[in-house]
């Protein structure tokens, strides 16, 4: 017996939060969340046509335990960190950064004519890997492989597969999927995530119905959970659809988080807080860049 299609059973509209030194977004999920969406902690979706809404940036800040996804859609992100790495984050690109132990870095969006807009993404590291060594995915748009179907579906894909496509972002323990999935209007699409794996879809525009018990449309700026089952089946709308689907395997460990570092137990976060006025909280001092 296939497992049922799943079905929508959580949405989130999005909460208009400050973040950084100023920063207006919509987080769509965070700690309140957990752990309806483990291994994924957050959700971030920032971008205005207004620079004042971004330009102060995230300035130099901690990371532990977690990776940071950052996915642009429009315009550009320079981002530097204390262990030398610098660059710029481009319309199309990705940056999937592991953490690790510890690294300090800023990201910082540049004024932009017209709309300047992404994501970001927090994936729970495992207990055993929350001390890794610090490592940066640097992924151009060009390197992000694009399918397009007969139906005239375009489906990038960052991590996982789609029709036996692999995206670049691979090796990771909570094997990850995550596409950029553009329908047609009334286009269909469907992707079978892995048995028991934590499966939610951002409307970045357009709205789609997906199948299952819960008809409704989800609309722009919508982040819909899904329940278990097998297949995500999605329909867009007359107006077409554009939406991130992502899905990882839930690490069930608990979650002990302070800001920006994300262990396992309130002593460990303790500890950071203490490397990080002590001035020890960079535990490797070169990260490992893959290319
Ligand atoms: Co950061």
């Amino acid at each position: 017996m296939p497992d049922p299609v799943r079905s929508v059973v959580r949405r989130f509209p999005g909460l208009p939060t400050l973040e950084g030194a100023g920063v207006r977004l919509r987080r769509s999920f965070s700690n309140n969340e957990v752990p309806l969406f483990d291994p994924f902690l957050l959700l971030d979706r920032f971008g205005s046509s207004n620079p004042e809404d971004y330009l102060a940036g995230f300035p130099w800040h901690p990371h532990r335990g977690i990776e940071t996804v950052t996915y642009m859609l429009d315009g550009q992100v320079e981002h530097g960190d204390t262990l030398g790495n610098s660059g710029v984050i481009a319309a199309g690109d990705i940056q999937w950064m592991n953490s690790g132990s510890g690294i300090i870095h800023q990201e910082m969006p540049k004024r932009t004519e017209g709309t300047l807009s992404g994501f970001q993404l927090w994936v729970n590291l495992p207990a055993a890997q929350k001390m890794s060594t610090p490592a940066y995915r640097g992924l151009s748009s060009t390197e992000i492989p694009e399918v397009t179907t007969d139906e005239g579906n375009r489906v990038k894909v960052v991590a996982g597969s789609f029709d036996r496509v692999e995206g670049p972002v691979r090796g990771l323990s909570v094997d990850p999927t995550y596409l950029d999935v553009r329908l047609p209007p009334h286009g269909r699409f469907e992707l079978d995530p892995p048995h028991g794996f934590t499966v939610f879809a951002h409307e970045v525009d357009g709205s789609a119905t997906f199948d299952g018990s819960d008809p409704r449309p989800v609309e722009a700026g919508e982040t819909a959970l899904f329940g278990a089952g097998g297949a995500v089946r999605a329909r867009a709308a007359d107006t077409g659809a554009r939406f991130l689907l992502v899905s990882g395997r839930p690490l069930r460990e608990p979650v002990a988080w302070y800001g920006p570092i994300v262990m396992n137990r309130q002593d460990e976060l303790a500890q950071a807080v203490r490397e990080l006025r002590n001035g020890d909280f960079i535990k490797h001092r070169r990260p490992i860049v893959e290319e």
